[in-house]
């Protein structure tokens, strides 16, 4: 296997690489990357294979370490995201908990922006708190909070921007700057805006997570995951928690998510599009109201909104006028759009968060969130608009 050394691969531009960064041929000289199913590897000689365990020969041990197909995927989303590393997971809540697990420990503290997915939330408030971890949960968007909230033995912080599914945005580069004075380590899910729109590591972040499940595949196919952060994180905190934990990403799903990397640029890009032009149609539809979406947001004209999201994202969240019934009854008016929790997918799917991914948090602090009995999240897809438009008149009369 040769690893592909273009003389200039690293000036190559992000779509350049998101195409063939990572790319290593057999002897075949493949053009797509092979997919090596594999669990184990075999070794010339004993030698070899002690030499390969003590760290002295390079080369694949056992595919829950490493795996040449997984290698590939985690070497070209790092350049994409120009991070020093990046380790593959099985799904994105694997990543997201390997993220803080770790590096934590009993006794240490994380902060954590309490408008977060469902799981990750589950994380915060049910997982660390068991093993001695202490959580203080603030409002992301509010920067005095954060900084009240940093004390001399928190050990990361955690947060989405934009977050699921309010798409509430919260400033990076001041909340890493509050992190880093006690040396805490920030850590951003950045799934909703993809390595496309924002690259956190560029603005002060620590380590980034992905759910690859979202736009990376973007087709519905696999679940995968993703932590990016600088060497030494990587390789000598996260890595060896991965190897003895074992969220490991499959081979083939690697192989997968390589080629949705291929055409992420171009997707991210026409969702957007497709997007911004459902949010100008929903503000003119009665029966729609508080139509949310990034470039709409109260903060949009910030400063530092300008420099960190350099486009709106696929996501659209907005109210039915009426109750949970009359949700409901819009939801099950559609027919192109489908009712399903995954996001970032080619097609367009929409869920009611209340009762899907958030309703563990409960009414209370769904409503101290903002989503309500009659909140939808829109993930718009790759479909025609003018389709999409159409659907949702037609689910709106029914209901
Ligand atoms: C913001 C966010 N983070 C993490 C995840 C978890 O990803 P996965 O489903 O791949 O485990 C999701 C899934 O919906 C998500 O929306």
């Amino acid at each position: 296997m040769t690893k592909v050394q273009d003389k200039n691969a690293k000036g190559w531009r992000s779509r350049t690489r998101q195409v063939h960064s990572g790319s290593a041929r057999s002897g075949f000289g493949e053009t797509s990357e092979a997919i090596y199913l594999t669990s184990g590897f075999c070794y010339e000689n004993a030698e070899q294979a002690a030499a390969r365990f003590a760290g002295e020969d390079d080369g694949y041990i056992y595919s829950r370490f490493s795996n040449p197909t997984v290698q590939m995927f985690q070497d070209r989303i790092a350049a994409l995201e120009e991070a020093e590393d990046a380790c593959a997971t099985a799904s994105g809540m694997a990543a997201v908990a390997a993220s803080m697990l770790c590096q934590l420990t009993s006794g240490d503290h994380v902060v954590g922006a309490r408008a977060l997915f469902g799981s990750c939330r589950y994380i915060l408030d049910e997982i660390l708190p068991r093993f001695g971890i202490e959580v203080s949960l603030v409002d992301g968007t509010d920067l005095d909070q954060w900084q009240n909230a940093v004390r001399p033995n928190t050990v990361c912080a955690f947060l989405e921007t934009p977050t699921n599914p309010m798409l509430e945005m919260i400033d990076i580069a001041a909340v890493s700057n509050i992190c880093h004075s006690v040396s805490a380590r920030l850590i951003i899910d950045n799934v909703f805006a993809t390595p496309i729109l924002q690259k956190p590591l560029e603005l002060g972040a620590d380590i980034v997570v992905y759910s690859a499940t979202k736009h990376i595949d973007g087709q519905g196919r696999c679940l995968g995951g993703a932590v990016l952060g600088d060497t030494a994180f990587c390789e000598e905190i996260l890595r060896p928690y991965l190897r003895h934990t074992g969220p490991s990403m499959s081979p083939f799903n690697a192989w997968v998510l390589l080629k949705g990397l291929e055409t992420l640029d171009l997707r991210v890009h026409q969702h957007c599009l497709n997007a911004q032009d459902i949010v100008g149609y929903l503000y003119t539809l009665d029966g729609i109201t508080n139509v949310i979406y990034p470039s709409t947001h109260r903060d949009a004209d910030s400063e530092f909104l300008k420099q960190q999201m350099h486009g709106g994202g696929s996501v659209i969240t907005f109210h039915i006028d009426g109750d949970q019934e009359r949700a409901f009854r819009f939801l099950n008016g559609l027919n192109l759009v489908k009712i399903s929790n995954n996001l970032g997918d080619a097609k367009s799917l929409i869920t009611h968060p209340l009762t899907t991914t958030h309703q563990r948090l409960g009414i209370d602090e769904c409503d101290r969130l903002g989503i309500k009995e009659n909140t939808m999240r829109l993930s718009v897809g790759l479909e025609d608009p003018e389709d999409i438009k159409e659907d949702i008149v037609m689910a709106l009369k029914s209901a």
